[in-house]
């Protein structure tokens, strides 16, 4: 895994949209994979300012996202369709035709699980998945215990996932208690990943991700099995990372071969 330490969640925006640029860019109908939540708000943003001010074409462009809780109504504006309609398919030239979000209000979950891999696989898998971590160490909606080579699936939240996202609704017993997710599994499928993380109270998650054993306990620990996968970290989040240095200097000797990579 390549570990970027960036200032802010200013710099990790800036990183990561310099990433998914480029990967339209090279391939105008790429598959990409998009997480919701906060961390890739500032990213959303930046790919909208590069379709307005640069003409960046997602017309052919085809799109997944990780999890959708269930039983939102799809004009809740806590639901993750709601969410990417707001921060990114609305304001860029996306064909709505080409963008996913498992159904949480699908009579038969399990048929909606099977089919949402099965959508994957017909689009020719997922090039580049962008990814966030929960406090817990998870990436989608993959909980602590969840099976490492598990493919999109319905998940009870933690108590603690709960509780973070309330912040988004009126009041904790408003969270959805169940999600669809794609499974650690379905990442590890994508061809790269960016794996996006900022701010203190993610710096325990980060450490054990990063750094810990690989273990269902932490899910996104199994990232660390993945072939390409980016980390963009800012300092806050890093703070706790026993490679810290090594990272930095890794970058800095990155960096002066990057135009021959
Ligand atoms: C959402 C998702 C989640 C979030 C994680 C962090 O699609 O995949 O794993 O990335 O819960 O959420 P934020 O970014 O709000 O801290």
């Amino acid at each position: 895994m390549q570990v970027i330490i960036v200032t802010d969640y200013e710099e990790m925006s800036d990183r990561a949209a310099g990433i998914v640029t480029e990967a339209v860019r090279r391939k105008p109908d790429v598959v990409l994979g998009l997480a919701t939540g906060s961390t890739p708000e500032g990213l959303y943003a930046k790919l909208v300012q590069a379709h307005k001010e640069d003409g960046l074409d997602f017309s052919r462009v085809v799109t997944f996202n990780l999890d959708e809780y269930v039983d939102l109504p799809p004009d809740h504006p806590q639901g993750y369709r709601y969410f990417m309609n707001e921060h990114l398919f609305n304001h860029v030239n996306i064909d709505v035709a080409n963008t996913h979000v498992p159904d949480g209000r699908a009579e038969c979950l399990s048929s909606q699980c099977e089919r949402y891999e099965q959508m994957i696989r017909d689009a020719g898998g997922i090039e580049l998945q962008v990814l966030g971590i929960g406090r817990d160490g998870h990436v989608a909606f993959n909980e602590p215990g969840t099976s490492l080579g598990s493919g999109t699936h319905i998940t009870a939240l933690t108590r603690e996932t709960i509780e973070d996202n309330s912040r988004f609704f009126d009041s904790p017993d408003d969270v959805p208690r169940f999600a669809i997710t794609m499974g650690i599994g379905s990442i590890l499928q994508a061809r790269r990943c960016i794996f996006m993380a900022t701010g203190a109270n993610k710096a325990d998650a980060v450490k054990a991700a990063l750094e810990g054993p690989v273990t269902a306990t932490v899910t996104a620990s199994a990232l660390q099995m993945h072939p390409d996968t980016v980390a963009i970290v800012d300092e806050a989040a890093a703070a706790k990372l026993d490679l810290l240095d090594f990272y930095r200097w890794q970058q800095d000797n990155w960096d002066r071969i990057a135009d021959r990579l």
